[in-house]
């Protein structure tokens, strides 16, 4: 063996979080929070004021370096997720994007056709998000492990249609089945450039990878094996074979009992899940040697207390006899006492 990677066997070793994705069960579990950097931190705030809105802080590197790090410095937690946002694949690939205060994102022109032939892409977006992992990396604990991250296809697909967020996905789910052509080049885009932009992510440093869905919920069974599974296992499996050893969680929001097949069928080596699981039920319904991520609901860290203490045993309970990543179910909410999020860990971790 050399001695390069001797060393960097023994540093991931002390990465619990690693460890878990890797199939080790810790205890107390390894904890991060979706959302962890953002609104509900004043340092957040106070750059984000400074530099002059979010998407100027994605692609000002030190600065998203800075916020990836802010919630590491202030909890410790075991997971550093890079800052930025599953919308710069898009703007990559050519859709003008901003973010309207208050309302979210918008991409222009909607890609209601599927056609990306009008646009043009621009891959340096994706070198700063690269740039940005360099930076974290270089600043980071050795017990941490930083966390890249891309949108599964068809939720950024989703966004792209509409070119904006959409109660019910409409505009996506229409175009899937009056043009399934169409729609599959627009998702073989979306799937090609994601599979770039992990590999790029992971030679900056990034030690595994979440692939967000938060629409995989929205679709009928069919659609969702050719719209979802179909995409995601194309993604694990490219980067399982382009960049070996590096684990990727999947967090399919919303897929209540679709869950099993998802599990089985993408090749994940985690799955997140969501709030609206029953954890007993999904300690059940998965493979007993998958790692789980999740679930505390976001509002129970909002409430605190005892509800907040009930949640917590719950959940740690459920997942008791399986490699266990201690998370939420979805992104911690804006209005979550820090307090709160101090409490959390003080639980975990006594
Ligand atoms: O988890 C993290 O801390 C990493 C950073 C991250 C962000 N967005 C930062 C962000 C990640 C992983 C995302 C993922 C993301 N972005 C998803 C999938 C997960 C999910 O939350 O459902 C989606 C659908 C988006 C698209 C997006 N970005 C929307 C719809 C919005 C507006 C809604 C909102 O919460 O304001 C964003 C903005 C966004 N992305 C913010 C942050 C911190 C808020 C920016 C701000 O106003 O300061």
């Amino acid at each position: 063996m050399h001695a390069f990677s001797k060393v960097s066997a023994q540093a991931d070793d002390q990465r619990a979080l690693l460890a878990v994705l890797r199939g080790e069960r810790r205890d107390p579990p390894p904890v991060w929070l979706m959302r962890q950097a953002g609104r509900y931190l004043p340092e957040y705030r106070a750059l984000r004021e400074e530099k002059g809105g979010f998407l100027a802080l994605c692609y000002d590197p030190e600065a998203a370096a800075e916020i990836t790090l802010q919630p590491i410095r202030r909890f410790g937690f075991d997971g550093a997720i890079l800052f930025s946002d599953i919308l710069i694949v898009p703007h990559a690939l050519g859709q003008d994007l901003w973010f309207e205060a208050g309302e979210g994102p918008r991409l222009a022109p909607p890609m209601t056709d599927g056609l990306l032939d009008g646009l043009v892409a621009d891959h340096s977006r994706l070198e700063t998000i690269a740039e940005t992992v360099r930076r974290v990396v270089a600043q980071l604990p050795a017990e941490t492990t930083m966390i890249g991250f891309a949108g599964s296809p068809w939720t950024v697909a989703t966004y792209m249609v509409a070119g904006q967020g959409s109660k019910d996905q409409g505009a996506a789910r229409r175009l899937a089945y009056g043009d399934p052509h169409a729609f599959a080049r627009l998702i073989a885009a979306i799937t090609a450039t994601t599979i770039d932009y992990l590999c790029l992510q992971i030679d900056a440093g990034v030690m595994a990878v979440q692939l967000f869905d938060s629409w995989a919920g929205s679709l009928a069974p069919d659609q969702f094996r050719r719209w979802v599974i179909e995409p995601n296992r194309a993604i694990v499996e490219a980067l399982h074979t382009r960049r070996p050893g590096v684990p990727m969680i999947g967090f399919p929001k919303g897929i209540g009992e679709k869950l099993p097949e998802y599990a089985r069928d993408t090749g994940f080596d985690a799955i997140g899940i969501d709030e609206t699981i029953d954890p007993v039920w999904a300690d059940q319904a998965l493979p007993p040697a998958l790692p789980v991520q999740g679930n505390l609901d976001p509002l129970a860290l909002v409430a605190g207390g005892d509800a907040l203490d009930r949640a917590v045993a719950a959940v740690r309970a459920a997942f008791a006899n399986r490699p266990h990543i201690f998370n939420l179910g979805h992104g911690i909410l804006q209005d979550t006492p820090i307090v709160h999020v101090e409490r959390l860990l003080a639980m975990l971790r006594q």
